[in-house]
């Protein structure tokens, strides 16, 4: 049974998509399986850069399906933005993408709870994208005001819920902030049934669908959203996204068995970058951080903030590897790093005083690690077109040699650019 799935080992946006993108031309079938619109993928060939929030990265290649699969929680306008933008600009895809009856719905209510929960949180915010996902996932894990797909295309049905829903969900509003906004239930509905007529043709039951097309042999690739780190359960909680971002998720968020994955691959950045609130023990709060954020780009594809940014973290990626079971690892933004008289890389963690190699369970124990550094020489050249991995300069070779031993696993990929063509790989990709 030839899957094979691509997961982010840190704090989302490793270059996920990209690496997507090299493999889709291997696969018949891509397939989102958690998160929503908070991811943001970035793709770059031909000239074009392509940024994909909710849609698979696969969309762009005709030969292939995309699937949104039951546990992708799916805001129906913003789906169609971001396929109008997609046919605006050439790609009539809407015939090549299925989406689970039984995902969840984004509803207005779920943006506006998040909005005041978190300002209820005032320092302690998590720094969410804001659209309404970890107040979606608690409404389907509460069952009693979740609104799946496949109610959202029977027009009676998706109505008489949001008319017992929008009382309640004012009430509440009504209590975290009295002077906040109203929900119109007639408008929601107009609004949602107008997306719901031309969401509706894609509308699938995706489960039996793909294991069907598994059983006759398609390839197919699955797409990790955030990263590892910021999973619901095995994540640096509270400062985590709501569902399963780590190898983990792809069991539950899809319905194919986990046994169904042949191969994979978890993707690192030769750094670290987070986006949002908690613990950074690399973090970089200087001339170098900012240095590493202007030489990458590190502003969010979702939000456009500015990404925290620190030295590569392999107590963290060694943990993301372990528990996901990645076979191989994937390094990308290794061009980021060029310019330095020396780099660093961190090895282990001192916890009061104790040195360890394991992630930290303990909200309170991960702020108080320390990092260990390992120095590493830097380089000074330019790699970002360089396609051999013999022709990069000694000290990037030695470096992507410390980040395997140190993760544990073996590199297939080496990325220097954010072009298809800006990529080493290396044996059978
Ligand atoms: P994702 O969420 O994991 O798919 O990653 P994002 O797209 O949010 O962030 C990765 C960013 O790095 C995007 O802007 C990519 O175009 C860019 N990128 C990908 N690989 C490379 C690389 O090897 N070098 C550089 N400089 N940029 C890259
Ligand atoms: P991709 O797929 C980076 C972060 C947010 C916040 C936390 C919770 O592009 O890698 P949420 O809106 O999910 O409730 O926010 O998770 N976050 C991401 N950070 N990349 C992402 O996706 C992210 N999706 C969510 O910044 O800290
Ligand atoms: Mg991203």
């Amino acid at each position: 049974m030839p899957a094979t799935s691509v997961i982010g080992l840190q704090w989302g946006d490793e270059a996920k998509g990209k690496v997507v993108d090299l493999l889709t031309e291997k696969h018949d079938i891509v397939i989102r399986y958690q998160g929503g619109n908070n991811a943001g993928h970035t793709v770059k060939f031909g000239g074009r850069t392509y940024k994909l929030s909710l849609l698979p990265t696969g969309i762009l290649q005709s030969h292939v399906k995309s699937v949104i699969a039951p546990g992708v929680v799916v805001n129906p306008l913003a789906l169609l933005k971001e396929l109008d933008g997609l046919i605006a600009g050439g790609q009539d895809c809407s015939g090549r993408l299925m989406i689970s009856d039984r995902a969840h719905v984004i509803c207005p209510w779920h943006l506006l709870e998040e909005a005041a929960f978190e300002k209820l949180r005032g320092g302690e915010a998590i720094g969410t994208t804001m659209r309404g996902i970890g107040t979606c996932y608690r409404e389907k894990a509460g069952r009693f005001h979740a609104i799946r797909i496949g109610d959202l295309v029977e027009r009676e049905v998706f109505a008489a819920k949001v008319r017992s829903i929008v009382p309640v969900k004012q009430k509440l509003l009504d209590a975290l902030d009295p002077e906040g906004p109203r929900l119109d239930a007639d408008q929601i509905i107009a609004e949602y049934s107008a997306a719901a007529d031309r969401i509706r043709p894609m509308v699938a039951d995706t489960t039996s669908w793909l294991l069907d097309e598994l059983e006759q042999g398609r390839r197919l690739l699955f797409e990790g959203a955030q990263g590892s780190l910021l999973d619901i359960d095995h994540g640096t909680f509270p400062y985590v996204t709501s569902s399963n971002s780590s190898g983990c998720g792809i069991h539950n968020g899809s319905g194919i068995p986990e046994r169904a994955i042949q191969r994979m691959i978890g993707v690192a950045k030769a750094y670290t970058t987070r986006v949002g609130g908690g613990p950074f023990p690399t973090e970089l709060l200087n001339e170098t951080g900012e240095q590493i954020r202007k030489a990458g780009n590190e502003y969010g594809t979702v939000t456009g903030r500015p990404r925290r940014c620190g030295w590569l973290d392999t107590v963290a990626t060694r943990y993301s590897a372990r528990i996901s079971g990645v076979d191989s690892i994937a390094i990308a933004l290794l061009d980021v790093l060029s310019g330095h008289d020396e780099l660093f890389i961190c090895e282990a963690y001192e916890i009061n005083g104790q040195r360890t190699r394991n992630m930290p369970s303990r909200a309170s124990d991960f702020a108080a690690a320390k990092p260990v550094l390992r120095r590493i020489d830097g380089w000074k050249e330019d790699i970002s077109g360089i396609t051999r991995f013999e022709d990069l300069p000694k000290a990037a070779q030695m470096y992507v040699h410390a980040v395997s031993e140190l993760v544990g696993r073996p590199v297939d990929l080496v990325s220097v650019g954010p072009d298809r063509s800006q990529t080493i790989l290396i044996g059978a990709f």
